[in-house]
């Protein structure tokens, strides 16, 4: 469920036409983390476009999620040159950090966890991404170090 006021706040930075969803969407996934559906209905009336143009958009780019994700998102490349150099344990590490699945987010919202194909980084293999950040040559002991960085204090 979106906050109308932030809702308001956001829509407030546009001018209301069909070019606006792009960042609108950004906008709001930077707010909330995912994309509420309800924020979805309102942005399409709003910006005067179909809500299946919307989806659909939503659903096109990576950055977008329709499923609350975590403040971190973790991101474990399972291509095969990662695959080769350890991508297995250094995913099941993650698993075992993390106490989620891939797909899961963590209890506190900290974590998300996807697995993903090749980053493009294969020369790093294994590589781990935390939001836009990524490592590479990550060992099991290298996860927790990693991890710890990104967790907010309690
Ligand atoms: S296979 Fe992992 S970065 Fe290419």
């Amino acid at each position: 469920m979106t906050d109308p006021e932030r809702l308001e706040t956001i829509m407030s930075r546009y001018e209301g036409v069909a070019a606006d969803l792009i960042p609108v969407l950004q906008d709001i996934q930077d707010d909330c983390n995912y994309l509420p559906k309800d924020a979805l209905k309102i942005v399409a009336g709003r910006l005067n476009v179909p809500l299946t143009q919307v989806y659909s958009v939503a659903t096109f780019y990576k950055g977008f999620s329709l499923e609350p994700r975590g403040v971190h998102h973790v991101q474990v490349c399972r291509g095969t040159t990662c695959h080769l150099h350890g991508g297995t344990r250094l995913q099941e590490g993650v698993i075992r950090r993390l106490g989620i699945e891939p797909g899961q987010t963590t209890p506190d919202g900290q974590f998300s966890l996807e697995q993903v194909k090749c980053v493009g980084k294969c020369g790093a293999a294994p590589v781990l991404a935390v939001g836009e950040d990524y490592f590479g040559e990550v060992g099991v002991d290298g996860v927790t170090k990693i991890l710890r960085t990104y967790r907010k204090p309690k």
